[in-house]
């Protein structure tokens, strides 16, 4: 939930580190710090805000940027609120021991205690300073090098890491560790330098080589030499596995547009073709999934599928739910992952849970997997982020290919998410029968042309802007939807919400009279979304409702649409396709509906307060 940045070699190390960790801002960015070591000094920069403030402070002092080593962070608050003093890099109580710190340590607080008896005081309210100086404390008591202090405290602490510690005593290494939050090192040519980061955006134009660290294990980078992998449980040493990177520099840029989000929204077109590609062979009557073909029999008899996820992807997850119920007919439950891993759910190895996450590091998905693979269950993964924790902690998986999501709403994500259900549903309907060939090939058809009808609908930005100029000051909005569409309804209040700050809830259409009618009056915008296939008759009876009581109606509709038209306040108007298929076109007002009106409001879109792109906390 923080992003850690590092580099050890030949370069100024100031540059490297400050632009990682904008790129890492996505992570959380309540306060930011930098250490650099010139050779003699350690040189500690901090503040409360984001990596731009750090910079404002260090940009004219050069003693504060001279060095060819350093880490750096930056932070979504868990212990101890944003402020220069909890913000990291962390010393330790000699001031030899730096460290950088994405995690929870659980045990935090009898360790400080025990501490404390041994005469060490602390500073900040963060679980950080403690692991420091608990290798500080076992660097002392063991009289052993760092890499072994931190590998004994290591054992010592229950909870989540991804760390980098330095040793002024020995400046030449950089010792990084992780459990449960992910880790990157770049390896520069003939490993005269290293770059450490939470995930490799950070040093794509150095090196493509790149090394991902597995839980529980630690390594010590050392310029000139390989990298050094050990076991942190029992020591052992463990073989270095580095990657290619297939990332490029400009996947990650704005590339023109003022945010990453409305770019992000754009690229949709082309991330959902990139889903699909050397899957769905539509000519063929075909979809090639090897995550499903080579458990094809695992499918076939499960007694259930049960989707784990978190925000927009639990979201997906219940288009999921309606898109495999209606055409595999496999009974679906979709569960909140924080809920599910510690409600003690029934789970049995005829199950196959379906894991969806866009950063694959979300700790209570992580977490829900881990427990189904202990009951047995089959776990496939819905990822974005190739390599991350949950696609390598899941059997077997697809990846959405929607190319890094930068933006902390999820829009990109939420889309490709729905294309790979898509046709994990046809798939399993066409392996158990459940649909017609035609019904199927019409499917495959019809989704082939679903980039085309998204890039249209993007064109419609301008009278998107228009409505979000009228109700950018509304105080409450309601989302309706049904069947397929009651999702994106959850999805659309939720994207408001996080980026602009409005209060807006999702709801089913009809269950708006069994509470939430009560709220509305002139002053309340609803979303209504009623496609022709959509229940149209009853929704249009919601929106009647809805204007006996004065509210305000934008109204989504299918084109051509004659009815709603006459009595809505706005529509907005999606391109005609299967209803099952709707998802993916009437989710794209509503991220432009929200993006516009954040914007207007002057909201930081792409890092709304409060909020970070990974949760890796629980
Ligand atoms: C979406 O806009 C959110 N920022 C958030 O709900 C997100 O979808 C959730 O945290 C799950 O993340 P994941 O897909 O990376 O697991």
């Amino acid at each position: 939930m923080c992003g850690i940045t590092g580099y050890i070699g030949e370069k100024d190390a100031y540059p490297i580190i400050i632009n990682g960790l904008k790129r890492l801002e996505y992570r959380g960015y309540d306060s930011a710090g930098i250490m650099i070591y010139d050779g003699q000094e350690l040189n500690l920069s901090k503040t409360k805000g984001k990596v731009a403030d750090l910079e404002q402070i260090t940009d004219n002092d050069s003693k504060r940027k001279a060095g060819t080593i350093g880490i750096g962070h930056t932070r979504w608050a868990t212990h101890g609120v944003p402020n220069d003093v909890n913000s990291h890099p962390h010393t330790s109580q000699s001031g030899n021991l730096v460290i950088v710190h994405n995690g929870i340590i659980e045990n935090y607080d009898t360790l400080r205690k025990e501490l404390i008896n041994r005469g060490y005081t602390f500073h900040s309210d963060t679980d950080t300073e403690v692991l420091v100086n608990l290798i500080e404390e076992v660097k002392k008591q063991e009289n052993c090098k760092l890499g072994k202090a931190v590998q004994i405290a290591l054992t010592e602490v229950t909870g989540a890491y991804a760390i980098a510690v330095f040793d002024k005593e020995k400046p030449n290494e950089i010792i990084v560790a992780r459990l449960g939050s992910p880790i990157a090192i770049g390896v520069g040519k003939n490993n005269e330098e290293f770059f450490i980061a939470s995930d490799a955006s950070p040093f794509i134009e150095f090196t493509k080589n790149v090394m991902y660290l597995e839980d529980e294990e630690m390594a010590i980078v050392k310029p000139g030499r390989d990298i050094r992998v050990r076991q942190i449980s029992d020591d052992s040493s463990v073989e270095p596995n580095i990657q290619k990177l297939k990332l490029s520099l400009d996947q990650i840029e704005k590339g023109g547009y003022d945010h990453f989000m409305i770019k992000e929204i754009h690229e949709q077109p082309k991330a959902i073709i990139d889903t699909y590609r050397g899957r769905m062979l539509a000519n063929q009557g075909i979809i090639k999934m090897a995550g499903i073909d080579n458990n094809l029999e695992r499918f076939l008899n499960a007694e259930r599928i049960i989707v784990v996820a978190c925000g927009t992807s639990w979201h997906a997850g219940l288009v999921g739910e309606y898109l495999i119920e209606e055409m595999a007919r496999i009974p679906v439950e979709v569960e909140y992952a924080s809920e599910f891993r510690y409600r003690n759910p029934i789970i049995t190895p005829k199950d196959i849970v379906i894991a969806i996450s866009q950063s694959g590091e979300t700790a209570d998905t992580l977490a829900a997997i881990k427990l189904a693979k202990s009951k047995g269950a089959f776990v496939f993964g819905v990822c974005n982020v190739v390599g991350s924790s949950i696609a390598r902690e899941t059997h077997a998986g697809a990846y959405t290919h929607a190319g890094p999501e930068i933006g902390v709403a999820s829009t990109k994500a939420f889309t490709t998410q729905i294309t790979v259900l898509s046709l994990i549903a046809l798939k399993l309907a066409k392996e158990k029968g459940t649909l017609s060939k035609s019904e199927f090939n019409t499917y495959l058809q019809k989704m082939q042309l679903i980039p085309e009808k998204v890039q249209k609908l993007l064109e419609i930005d301008e009278k998107v802007k228009e409505i979000a100029r009228i109700y950018k000051d509304a105080k409450n909005c309601l989302y309706l939807g049904r069947g397929f569409n009651f999702p994106v309804a959850l999805e659309g209040a939720l994207k408001l919400k996080e980026i602009s700050y409005i209060h807006a809830e999702g709801y089913p259409a009809a269950e708006m009279k069994h509470g939430p009618i009560a709220l509305i009056d002139e002053d309340m915008p609803l979303f209504v979304i009623a496609t022709n296939k959509g229940h149209y008759e009853k929704v249009v009876s919601n929106i009647q409702e809805i204007k006996s009581r004065s509210g305000k109606i934008i109204a989504i509709v299918t084109e051509g649409d004659v009815t709603v038209k006459e009595i809505a306040d706005h529509v907005i108007e999606i391109p005609e396709t299967e209803e099952a298929l709707t998802p993916l076109l009437t989710t794209i007002p509503f991220q432009l509906l929200s993006y516009h009106i954040a914007v207007m409001l002057d909201k930081n879109v792409d890092q709304p307060r409060n909020l970070a792109k990974s949760v890796t906390v629980e």
